[in-house]
């Protein structure tokens, strides 16, 4: 793999040196950059240092690396790299957050007025930096910060608010919810004015196809690679490149000649698995098994077909996906249904339910959904027929293949009857008891129909 490239992001940039370039006007004092982990928080800003510098900012950055952690820790790590390029100017701004107190005695009266002190002090000596020049203090991983830390940040920032001084922070939006302090500085923010927030996306198939092309030149542009890594990444950027190192190193797959074949034996990378069960690690089991249900059901999942899947009281549930929803680990949209938030977590929560547990899973499914007829005729059959084969019931596969076979020639969408009577045959293949001579003479018959049809068809679009 050649050096690092970086691709797109253009308007978040703006947005960046827009703000710098307006520090004494007030607002915005300090501009939060919120996304998944992965998209590109920190690279973005780590890309605006060059700009950053130019403007005449001295850039400090700090990062949190857990709520328990020593207070001010981030702050610290920032003004100490400030100590050590600047030698003549060395206020003890770090040394003085040492000196005080953490989160845990917060309550007591006394600490609270030391600390009121200690807070009034740090904007004095910040304000004497300020007089040499401007800075840029860059916050990253803020889901991890502590209380302490996060007060002191919200009271510069809002006390800062005409200074040359920007902050900048970053967040997993996905840890949001596990850290009340943080939505609460958020909220506080916001209402003093002081907040710019922006919000990562996943890169753009475009995007992707120009990351790729800068990471392996020789790939060209194979558009099957390009929507492979889209549908399977969800565009996240950590995940491409761990995908695509996966692809070349490990498995030695040649990307020129990148085919659907190739597709379908690409597990997932170890970094990327490991990620994702960090997400659900942490859930109370309660949750887990109801985001395992919905994984079974698939990347939509639908209310009442959850709600019948699971044997947990109503409220229970729907508060069940109220956590999940809030940890971002699944959407709700307006038709009553649930949305994993990102195709690969699906895979990692299916793949983390045992063997057994699974099959009865898929069964119970299939069950609930012959009661809810809300799909295409055709659709259904083939949901449910894949249902019955993951539950190990073939000839209950067999029979909705078929059908679904049958449905899709009434509308026509051949293509997806011969795929659909190709699984037929496949699921009972080698079975004993499942010679079915008559379905199986029928289905070849109907296939060999098909596929005339089908070139017969090409043959006129090609005329
Ligand atoms: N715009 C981009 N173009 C190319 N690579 C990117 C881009 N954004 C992020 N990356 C790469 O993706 C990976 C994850 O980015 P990172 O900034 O660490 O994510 P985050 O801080 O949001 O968790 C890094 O290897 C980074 O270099
Ligand atoms: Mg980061």
């Amino acid at each position: 793999m050649k050096e690092e490239p970086f691709i797109g992001r253009e308007a978040e940039i703006s947005v960046l040196k827009e703000a710098l370039s307006r520090t004494e006007e007030g607002a915005p004092k300090m501009m939060l950059i919120s996304g998944e982990l992965g998209i590109g928080k920190t690279r973005l800003v780590n890309e605006a240092r060059p700009h950053i510098e130019e403007e005449g900012f001295t850039y400090l950055h700090g990062k949190c690396y857990d709520k328990n952690s020593d207070p001010y820790l981030p702050l610290r790590e920032a003004f100490d790299r400030y100590e050590h390029k600047e030698e003549e100017l060395t206020p003890e701004v770090t040394g003085f957050f040492s000196a005080y107190p953490s989160s845990e005695h917060e309550d007591t009266r006394i600490l609270r007025g030391e600390k009121k002190t200690m807070f009034h002090e740090t904007l004095r000596r910040i304000r004497v930096l300020l007089d040499e020049q401007p800075l840029f203090v860059f916050l990253d991983d803020l889901q991890f910060g502590d209380k302490s830390t996060l007060n002191l940040i919200y009271y510069l920032s809002v006390n800062l608010r005409n200074e040359p001084i920007l902050f900048t922070g970053a967040y997993d939006e996905e840890e949001l919810q596990t850290n009340p302090p943080l939505r609460r500085i958020i909220q506080r923010m916001n209402e003093e004015g002081v907040l710019k927030e922006i919000e990562l996306k996943s890169m753009t198939f475009g995007e992707i196809q120009t990351l790729l092309e800068k990471l392996i030149p020789s790939t060209g542009s194979s558009t099957k690679l390009i929507r492979f890594l889209h549908s399977r990444t969800g565009g996240n950027p950590l995940f491409i490149k761990e995908f695509v190192r996966y692809i070349v190193d490990e498995r030695e797959i040649d990307l020129e000649s990148f085919s659907t074949k190739d597709i379908r034996d690409i597990s997932m990378p170890g970094a990327v698995t490991g990620i994702l069960n960090k997400q659900i690690e942490d859930l109370h089991k309660r949750t887990r098994n109801v985001l395992q249900i919905g994984s079974v059901i698939g990347r939509k999942i639908e209310y009442p077909l959850i709600l019948q899947v699971t044997d947990i009281d109503e409220f229970e549930l729907l508060d069940e996906l109220d956590t999940l929803t809030e940890k971002k680990l699944l959407r709700e949209d307006s038709e009553d249904s649930f949305w994993f938030t990102h195709p690969l977590l699906m895979k990692v929560v299916y793949d983390s339910i045992p063997k057994l547990k699974k099959r009865k899973l898929h069964e119970r499914t299939a069950e609930a959904m012959k009661e809810f007829k809300n799909k295409k005729v055709y659709i259904n059959y083939l949901e449910l027929a894949d249902h019955y084969e993951k539950a190990g019931d073939l000839s209950l596969a067999f029979q909705y293949y078929y059908k679904a076979g049958k449905e899709c020639e009434k509308i026509r969408a051949w293509r997806i009857a011969v795929d659909s009577y190709d699984k037929a045959l496949q699921v009972i293949e080698g079975q004993d008891g499942e010679e079915r001579y008559e379905e199986k003479k029928d289905i070849e018959n109907r296939t060999k129909f098909l596929k005339d049809e089908i070139k017969e068809q090409e043959g006129k679009r090609v005329a």
